[in-house]
């Protein structure tokens, strides 16, 4: 089998022309994206990474309005070379591996409805823009997705190594910490968007361990309440510098698999 080229993802027939529509924000979205902003900001500058922080001021994102993905576009070009892609929602796996390994972010455009402001179903724009598009100003963070991207593509007709991968996506990208100064930040996007799991995931109440790939590839994550562990990176250096081992790991765990079928 030949090995599809990078780029495959641009042109897959579900891979549709959406673009943001700026001038079709309701007032009432750009009340939540206020209220969400307004609320959730003054947390972390205590409790978020200073990555995180820095970006957002590079992206420039403001309580009064709602991230302009033409904007940020031209901004993250410059900064890391990426782009915002538009999606209409949660895809299948491979165009979300195909297209962070092309270092485009998947993004929705839509925000949540006043009702909504604390449970949703799945990830609006707050989370996809406010809690990500921050970090992918820095280089280590953007070359781990790029790469652990690449490593999940080679894998993606196998159901069990895209369920490994995701625990690291999961316990980094979207609910992992870093000690920065000693002090124990938040960098996960999952935590960032989440007002209440900032602050627990700081607290005393879960298990924080040093990031450890093998530990994180053994372990189940929750998508419906807060996690009790978390996994804490020196740097985001170290993430990147993670990828040949989780590779190894990776097929550690998958030849495993294959000899317990055979038992
Ligand atoms: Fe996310």
């Amino acid at each position: 089998m030949t090995e599809k080229p990078k780029d495959w993802v641009f042109t897959d027939p579900r891979l549709k022309e959406l673009k943001q529509d700026y001038a079709a924000y309701t007032e009432e979205d750009f009340k939540v994206w206020r209220i969400l902003f307004e609320r959730q900001m003054p947390n972390l500058p205590k409790a978020a990474s200073q990555t995180y922080l820095e970006g957002v001021e590079k992206v420039r994102f403001t309580a009064d309005r709602i991230a302009n993905f033409e904007e940020l576009n031209e901004i993250l070009e410059t900064q890391t070379g990426w782009k915002v892609q538009v999606v209409p929602g949660l895809i299948d796996d491979d165009l979300f591996f195909g297209l962070l390994h092309n270092k485009r972010f998947p993004s929705s455009t839509w925000l949540r409805k006043m009702e909504q402001l604390d449970y949703l179903e799945e990830p609006d724009m707050f989370h996809d823009a406010f809690a990500h598009m921050p970090l992918l100003v820095n280089q280590h963070y953007v070359d781990f997705l790029e790469n652990l991207s690449g490593i999940a593509l080679k894998h993606i007709q196998n159901p069990w190594a895209i369920q490994l991968l995701s625990r690291i996506y999961w316990f980094t990208i979207e609910f992992g910490l870093i000690r920065e100064h000693g002090e124990l930040k938040v960098y996960g996007a999952g935590i960032l968007s989440s007002a209440g799991e900032t602050k627990f995931s700081l607290s005393e109440e879960p298990k924080h361990f040093p990031y450890n790939v093998r530990q994180i590839m053994n372990t189940e994550y929750w998508k419906d309440h807060f996690q009790d562990k978390y996994w804490v990176i020196d740097s985001y250096e170290q993430l990147f510098e993670s990828l040949p081992e989780i590779e190894e790991v990776l097929e550690e765990m998958l030849a495993n698999k294959t000899q317990d079928a055979r038992q």
